[in-house]
């Protein structure tokens, strides 16, 4: 069973790079398959700590292939600093591969994105600013740039031309910005396309050999089910598929080849940037989550918004993504409350609801209903195997899992690489 998709079972920041670097050290290949450096993943090996925003995780692990398939959109100047951050920590990143019709984030989607979040005012979105939204509309629209327009100039000016002649009109006459040159467009892309080029390739074939070849291939999502344009909070989402089928259309792999979708499921819950979220806390609790938790975005250093566990919405994960495992991280922060709310279910409008309501205005009004459930203050961070644990600490584990529709094949108990208790093993 050779190709996982490993992805975020909420609004992002599970702690997926963690997870991803984990197993990185067991898979030949790990590869992004949407978003691009909106994500901010954290891998701690050793005292090192790393924070990856489009490099796949697995670039830490050194007989890994790290792969940007062709659903990534790419900023070539955000990519460059990375690896060479990277190298000047004595990472050997020469293995990367990134797919040509990978896309390329231009300097005019990034203006785009922060003119328009802050034309929209109090209803933003609160992107991370970064050209994302804006990037995959050019897609959609196909005046999009792909990595392989990089080398052909002529092909490059006549796209840049066709994105520009519009866009200028819009910053011009509608938000009142100076319009963007061409010409300087085109030099800057071209300025990073050598350095580039030895990193381009097919990957959709490479990855398919590979499969063939009984190799163990891991698609790493950025972002969480939440955020999906398709299946999350919608508009407070990002451009692109974190979901699972993300995977296939992301990457060129078809569906036949997924064995294994592992949701990362944090034992509480955050989200960063606006939108609906219903077990937020604005009280004590709140605050404690993200002093312990250290809940601070990675790529925007935006404080997250923190809440109890949503068993709602974890259910919503394992359905849309056809989840087969839970790896449920930071289990240690919830150390030390007496009682821990879950909540099981919504109130809305007078009624109890199981399920996520598909209307967005009665997921806008839902309450959620909680159950409390004893808590534990032994410090389990050294815990090793599911038994060390409290036994209030292995109930709430248990009570999760019968809650969430998946079994919770991995426990976090720190963000180092070895505090991680495996209850099943993914390979
Ligand atoms: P990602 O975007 O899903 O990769 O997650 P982030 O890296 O943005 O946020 C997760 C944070 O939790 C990072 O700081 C990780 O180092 C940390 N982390 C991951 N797993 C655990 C865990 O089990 N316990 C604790 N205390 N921290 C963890
Ligand atoms: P990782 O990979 C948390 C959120 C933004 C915003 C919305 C749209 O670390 O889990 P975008 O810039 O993508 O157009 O912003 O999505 N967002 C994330 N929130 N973690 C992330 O990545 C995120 N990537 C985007 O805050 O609400
Ligand atoms: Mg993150």
């Amino acid at each position: 069973m050779p190709a996982l998709v490993l992805l975020g079972a909420q609004w992002g920041d599970e702690g997926k790079g963690k997870a991803t670097d984990l197993l990185g050290g067991s898979v030949d290949y790990v590869v992004r398959y949407q978003g691009g450096n909106n994500a901010g993943h954290t891998v701690v090996v050793g005292d090192q700590k790393y924070a990856l925003h489009l490099l796949p995780s697995g670039i830490l692990s050194p007989g890994c292939t790290p792969v940007i398939g062709n659903g990534v959109v790419v900023d070539p100047s955000v990519l460059l600093s990375e690896l060479s951050g990277l190298n000047e920590r004595g990472v050997d990143t020469s293995k990367l591969l990134i797919s040509g019709n990978a896309h390329v984030i231009t300097p005019y989607n990034v203006t785009v994105d922060k003119v328009t979040e802050r034309f929209l005012g109090k209803r933003k979105i609160g992107t991370t600013g970064r050209g994302i939204g804006p990037t995959y509309a050019d897609k959609i629209n196909r005046v999009g740039i792909r990595v392989q327009d990089l080398y052909d100039e002529s092909i490059l000016t006549q796209k840049v031309e066709a994105a520009l002649d519009v866009k200028n009109q819009v910053l011009t006459k509608l938000y009142n910005r100076r319009a963007i040159a061409v010409d300087q467009v085109v030099e800057e892309l071209l300025g990073y396309a050598e350095q580039i080029k030895p990193y381009v390739a097919d990957t959709v074939l490479i990855l398919n050999q590979a499969l063939d070849d009984d190799k163990v291939v891991l698609f790493e999502g950025g972002q969480g089910t939440l955020l999906d344009i398709d299946h999350g909070t919608y508009p407070f989402v990002t451009s692109s598929n974190p979901t699972a089928g993300g995977a296939c259309t992301g990457a060129g792999v078809g569906p036949t080849k997924i064995s294994r979708v592992i949701g990362i499921l944090k034992a509480y819950t955050t989200r960063v940037g606006s939108g609906p979220f219903p077990t937020e806390l604005f009280d004590d609790d709140g605050e404690a989550l993200r002093r312990i938790g250290g809940e601070r975005g990675v790529t925007t250093g935006r404080d997250r918004r923190c809440g109890w566990f949503d068993a709602v919405i974890a259910r919503y994960a394992t359905r849309v993504n056809g989840l087969t495992d839970f790896f449920l991280t930071k289990l240690d922060v919830l150390t030390g409350w007496e009682q821990i709310p879950v909540c099981v279910a919504y109130e809305i409008d007078g009624e109890r609801v199981e399920e996520l309501p598909y209307s967005q205005t009665d997921f806008h009004h839902a309450k959620p209903i909680y159950e409390n459930l004893p808590g534990w203050s032994e410090d389990i961070t050294k815990a090793k195997s599911f038994s060390d644990l409290p036994k209030n600490a292995q109930n709430y584990v248990r009570a999760l899992e019968e809650m969430s529709g998946a079994p919770i094949s991995a426990i976090g108990v720190g963000p180092g690489r070895d505090e991680t208790i495996e209850v099943n093993s993914f390979l």
